[in-house]
């Protein structure tokens, strides 16, 4: 168990599937209660909780959206008594060409992972100051220091997220909370294999497979798994002097 989980609530955002399905297993393992939040059916991340010897709900709600985030946060206070931590990992990252980047998909973009990160995190910013403790985790992507196509508005709002995360941190330190990023590399997940191969790969794993040996140091293909340990770490005590990072998590792909 990490140092200072016990007992302690977690909202997980993005919960019902991949890496917010995996960070909300390891919390309930380290002790923690988790409020799964998404726009789909969380009901098997609350079994798998529930499954760890700890409590959970799901709450559905369209992270985008100023009002359903406003109900989402009433809900989980009715069920839970406090949120102590807040992860970030809602998000969307469809592959569009330049020219087919219309107002309306940069808006949906941007809405979901930049203004959705904004409010989630500001909905339970009151429980944590109230507590002098709270710990909050955003999710960017490993793609901000790479070079992609067809990621405008995606790489944007990623990087919305690392300045949102730095200037949150600078608010929010003197109140015992810490705020930070992780940047995946390209990890298995639903939500990035459900898309087709781009040209020139037969299938998924062999793109994952070709991303994984060009351009990482450790030549294997990531899974939610490899980030599972960050998010842990990042909302114990034993990161209570860490603040306003962004944590590389991606087998050595981008340094900075
Ligand atoms: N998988 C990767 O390669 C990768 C790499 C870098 C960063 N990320 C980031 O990690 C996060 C999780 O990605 P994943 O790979 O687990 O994807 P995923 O598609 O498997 O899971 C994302 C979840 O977010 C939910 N969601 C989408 N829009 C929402 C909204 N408006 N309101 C509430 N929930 C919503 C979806 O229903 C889904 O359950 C995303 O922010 C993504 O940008 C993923």
């Amino acid at each position: 168990m990490a140092k200072g989980h016990k007992d302690k609530v977690a909202v997980i955002t993005g919960a019902a599937s991949g890496l917010g399905q995996a960070f909300a297993k390891r919390l309930a393992e380290d002790g923690v209660d988790i409020a799964a939040v998404d726009l789909g059916d969380a009901a098997a991340t609350v079994k798998a909780v529930e499954a760890a010897g700890r409590k959970a709900a799901a709450f559905k709600c369209d992270v985008s959206s100023p009002d359903a985030v406003t109900a989402m946060a009433a809900d989980v206070r009715k069920i839970f008594p406090r949120v102590d931590i807040v992860v970030n990992c809602a998000g969307i990252f469809p592959q569009i060409p330049l020219e087919k980047v219309t107002y309306a998909e940069w808006r949906r973009i941007i809405g979901t992972n930049l203004d959705g990160t904004f409010l989630v995190s500001m909905a339970f910013v009151p429980d944590m100051k109230a507590r002098g403790w709270g710990r909050i985790v955003n999710l960017s992507s490993s793609t901000v220091g790479a070079v992609v196509t067809g990621f405008v508005p995606y790489v944007t709002s990623k990087l919305g997220i690392v300045g949102f995360t730095r200037a949150l941190a600078s608010e929010l330190g003197p109140f015992g909370i810490t705020v930070n990023a992780i940047q995946p590399g390209l990890t298995m997940t639903p939500g990035a294999t459900s898309r087709p191969p781009r040209a020139g790969f037969a299938t998924m794993d062999e793109e994952f497979a070709d991303v994984a040996n060009r351009f990482q140091a450790i030549k294997r293909v990531e899974t939610p798994d490899d980030l599972t340990g960050a998010v842990s770490f990042l909302t114990s005590d034993d990161s209570a002097f860490i603040t306003g990072q962004t944590l590389n998590v991606d087998g050595g792909r981008v340094r900075s």
